[in-house]
């Protein structure tokens, strides 16, 4: 036990936790300062290995379940579900240095914190990080954390596919993460999640921090559009079957579903594959993906309509076959007032000008959303930039950040039941 005036002293070592995420981001480096650690390559297991010696060192106890997921417990005083935190150490393959390795390294600087001082918690502390949070390799995102949850069955994610055609049972069997844990994994008592906004609205208004009311519902789809190759020369225009032009109308259908749509909606088509993709042909075959996302389940599914109405009408005018896959589908999520209320609280506590804003991204919280109270703390990113290796968050905030979190799982293995605001 901590007793509450020796917990609010309490600071973590601002330089201590830059060092270590300097560190991590040497594995998968890229030459511009970026991070490539796609899920289950070479790099993301470099990452992993000094990760996992961290938290040994730590004195932590880890336990790695069969889709990779790390989580490195520190006993409490009493028994019973630890108070967690974490996030993902995968990245895009242009990616950041601190989209989810921030959550991970402060929660292991937390615990050094504490050990410095020799003080033992309540309730137990976890640390963890879930695999494949980023779905850039294979789909769905947030498939490690989803599977701890029970939401996915391991074999599917087991069977799921990466871009370069390998399964993710036998890269992680490569990797050698293929652990024993059990799976799906024990709830913890609570999940708050430190991440940096990769947004621009914190930054903006001006605000130090956020206190993080949900996630926005995800709708991902793989559409294939098979057409005919043809001499790009000889072929009348009314002749053909066009494949790539049919993805290139409906690149250009989803901005305008968002521009009609407007409020929270976002579209996206980020990757595509053509077929033969060469210059005298017209395309055979055109793969690409679709991402929709919407604060509101009614909207999101509003927008998933307008895009099948789309693509039937465009496969009918152009005489192509259509056929789409579900990669990912979750619908919006709303976070643990009790847990909201206390991240607001506590960052206003510190001094912080903290605003109350839904996530745009996917997070790993999301999914520990289904099993107890969780949460989340954004710190704000440097012109909202992300997924891009100049994302970048000054250290004061994510020094800031971290303090708030070792408060807020502070106060969650500390007291009888979450704070409620009265
Ligand atoms: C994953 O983090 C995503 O939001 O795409
Ligand atoms: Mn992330
Ligand atoms: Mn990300």
């Amino acid at each position: 036990m901590i007793g509450e005036a020796q917990r609010k002293a309490l600071r973590i070592d601002g330089a201590r936790l830059m060092r270590r995420l300097d560190e991590l981001a040497k594995c998968g480096a890229r030459d511009d300062g970026g991070c490539n650690r796609l899920a289950f390559t070479d790099a993301d297991k470099e990452g992993r290995d000094l990760v996992i010696g961290w938290m040994r060192e730590l004195g932590l106890t880890v336990a790695i379940d069969a889709i990779g997921n790390a989580v490195a417990t520190r006993s409490g005083a009493e028994d019973g579900p630890p108070v967690m935190c974490g996030s993902h150490i995968d990245t895009v393959r242009t990616g950041g240095r601190y989209d989810g390795n921030l959550g991970v390294l402060a929660g292991l600087e937390i615990i050094e914190t504490l050990n410095d001082r020799d003080l033992t918690t309540r309730r137990p502390l976890a640390v963890g990080f879930f695999s494949n949070e980023e779905g850039a390799r294979a789909t769905p995102d947030m498939m490690g954390s989803l599977v701890y949850v029970g939401g996915l069955p391991l074999d599917e994610a087991h069977r799921a596919v990466t871009i370069d055609g390998k399964k993710v049972v036998d890269e992680l069997e490569r990797i050698g993460y293929r652990g024993t844990a059990p799976s799906p994994g024990p709830a913890p008592y609570a999940y708050v999640e430190l991440h940096i906004e990769q947004g621009p609205i914190l930054e903006a208004e001006k605000f130090g921090l956020g206190a993080v009311t949900g996630v926005q519902g995800i709708s991902w789809t793989e559409v294939t559009v098979n057409g005919q190759a043809n001499h790009a020369g000889t072929t009348p225009m009314s002749f053909r079957h066009d494949a790539c032009f049919v993805a290139g109308e409906t690149i250009a259908f989803v901005r305008r579903l968002t521009k009609e749509m407007g409020g929270a909606q976002v579209g996206t088509v980020g990757a595509i594959d053509l077929d033969p993709n060469l210059v005298n042909v017209v395309a055979r075959k055109a793969v690409f993906t679709v991402d929709l996302r919407n604060t509101e389940e009614t909207l999101l599914q509003e927008a998933e309509a307008r895009l099948a109405r789309h693509l039937e009408e465009i496969a009918a005018a152009e005489g192509v076959t259509i056929t789409t896959r579900r990669l990912a589908r979750f619908e919006p999520v709303t976070f643990d007032a009790r847990v909201i209320d206390l991240v607001e609280d506590t960052a206003r506590a510190e001094g912080h000008n903290v605003r109350r804003l839904p996530a745009g991204a996917g997070h790993d919280a999301q999914m520990f959303a289904r099993v107890c109270p969780a949460g989340m703390v954004f710190t704000p990113s440097v012109k909202g930039i992300s997924h891009n290796p100049k994302e970048h968050t000054e250290p004061a905030d994510l020094e800031a950040g971290a303090n708030v979190l070792l408060q807020v799982l502070l106060t969650l293995s500390e007291t009888d039941a979450i704070p409620e605001r009265s």
